[in-house]
């Protein structure tokens, strides 16, 4: 779509290459039961240090090994949680001593990943939570976080002392480090903000821009690495490059104001982000292409959630997921990367999704499902601009043209402008067969 509207960032990469990879990793890894435990069981920040800060040792973590089960998915980027809402932070950060490097990890663990990612020709994202439950400055509200059901006069106890606006300079000061430290970043992803509606300014009912110092921090970041894709979570209406539904897949391509937008969905395998040892929710491979495939008919792209567990490990069923997703990449990735929602003269059959490549000028016909003998592709653009079909997983010819039967069922009704393709009996063996069409 040309009139989609583009912002600070650079953006022209990440249109092209479509899918990448998001990792949660930190302390809840060990609690193996969602990255939001400590809220969701109210845990008291000193008993959540003892269990697992205390604990951390990710003694299996080889970042060369998550580099390759990235790569081999086709995935080309990849977006760490450098900091969650624990607080923790997996990289040797100057500001605060609850880090990676004073736990048994003994080193700082973003370098090698970083490293390691790169190495395998992905770019390099950083996800930053805004939301803190660590940092004695982090002013408790009443609306997030393991102590946000006390008594208000508790909470306005623990609160005091505490000056949001200290926080907001650690947060710059760490932001700073990120951009600094570890060459170029090309995402940058902030999360998120819960600004009280009636009482935006009120940081103990929740938390904006104005709690963050969000136009600082931004303009911090595009001084450091003025390229860097930022989020749309900062509470800063214009801050943001892409759009970031999460755990949704939207109907259309995104929009901000009534304009097309560049847009991302982030989604998980199984529903938490953080490693979960017992969510039997489980998304399988040809789902999870499907959500691929879905994005990238809508203009969007997937970055899709690892949740490494406690040992720094990739558990066997995200690896089941990534490896399958990597098969089917290898033969249909030419549907996937450059390519775009199709322009809107050709019209979606039922149970299919069109991906459309501007340059190459090939569209894409993914078949959710194995319709017996013809696919019907109804309108003029389909009956006269293309040229030659084949399958994209062997590129085996695919017959075009009406059948005598359908012919026969036509004769009185006029030239129905119809493409029609005549498949085999046989569908091909692939999660998702797909269906390349050369245009005039
Ligand atoms: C959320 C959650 C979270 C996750 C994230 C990913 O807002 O707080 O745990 O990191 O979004 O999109």
């Amino acid at each position: 779509m040309s009139d989609v509207q583009f912002t600070h960032g650079d953006t022209n990469w990440f249109v092209n290459d479509r899918f990448g990879m998001f990792i949660h990793w930190g302390l809840y890894a060990q609690g193996a039961r969602h990255e939001w435990l400590m809220n969701n069981e109210k845990i008291p920040l000193e008993e959540y240090e003892r269990r697992y800060f205390k604990r951390f040792d990710p003694d299996l973590y080889n970042p060369e090994l998550w580099a390759s089960a990235a790569a081999d998915a086709g995935m080309k980027y990849f977006v760490v949680t450098t900091k969650h809402h624990e607080g923790f932070c997996l990289w040797d950060t100057q500001q605060t001593a609850y880090k990676a490097p004073n736990t048994a990890a003994r080193r700082d663990l973003i370098r090698p990943l970083v490293d390691a990612f790169r190495g395998r020709g992905l770019r390099t994202g950083f996800y930053y939570s805004l939301l803190d439950w660590h940092h004695p400055h982090y002013v408790i509200d009443n609306r997030i976080g393991p102590y946000r059901e006390l008594p208000e006069a508790e909470r306005a106890k623990m609160n005091a002392g505490r000056d949001m606006a200290q926080y907001a300079a650690y947060m710059r000061a760490q932001v700073r480090e990120l951009l600094t430290n570890y060459g170029q970043v090309d995402v940058l992803w902030f999360d998120f903000s819960y600004p009280d509606r009636e009482h935006p300014e009120d940081c103990t009912r929740g938390k904006g821009r104005l709690a963050w110092e969000s136009e600082k921090l931004y303009r911090l970041v595009r001084e450091l690495q003025p390229h860097v894709i930022v989020d749309d979570r900062l509470d800063m209406p214009g801050s943001g490059d892409i759009k970031t539904p999460e755990q949704f897949q939207p109907r259309e391509w995104c929009k901000v104001n009534g304009q097309p937008v560049v847009w991302e969905a982030c989604q998980t395998f199984s529903g938490s982000w953080g490693y979960h040892r017992d969510e039997s929710s489980w998304r399988s491979v040809d789902e999870l292409l499907r959500t691929l495939i879905d994005c990238v008919s809508k203009g969007g792209n997937l970055l899709l959630n690892v949740g490494p567990t406690g040992r720094g490990e990739f558990d066997v069923r995200a690896l089941d997921r990534l490896h399958g997703m990597g098969s089917w990449m290898k033969q249909h990735s030419r549907s996937i990367y450059g390519c775009t929602q199709a322009p809107a003269e050709f019209t979606t059959p039922e149970q299919t999704r069109l991906t459309w490549n501007p340059v190459t000028k090939r569209l894409y016909v993914h078949l959710f499902a194995w319709p017996y003998k013809h696919l019907h592709l109804d309108g003029a653009a389909f009956a006269q601009r293309v040229e030659y079909a084949q399958l994209l997983n062997d590129a085996s010819e695919v017959g075009m043209g009406l059948s005598t039967w359908y012919a026969d069922q036509l004769k009185g009704e006029g030239a129905r402008e119809t493409l029609v393709l005549n498949l085999p009996q046989q569908r091909p063996n692939v999660a998702v067969p797909v269906i390349e069409l050369f245009l005039k």
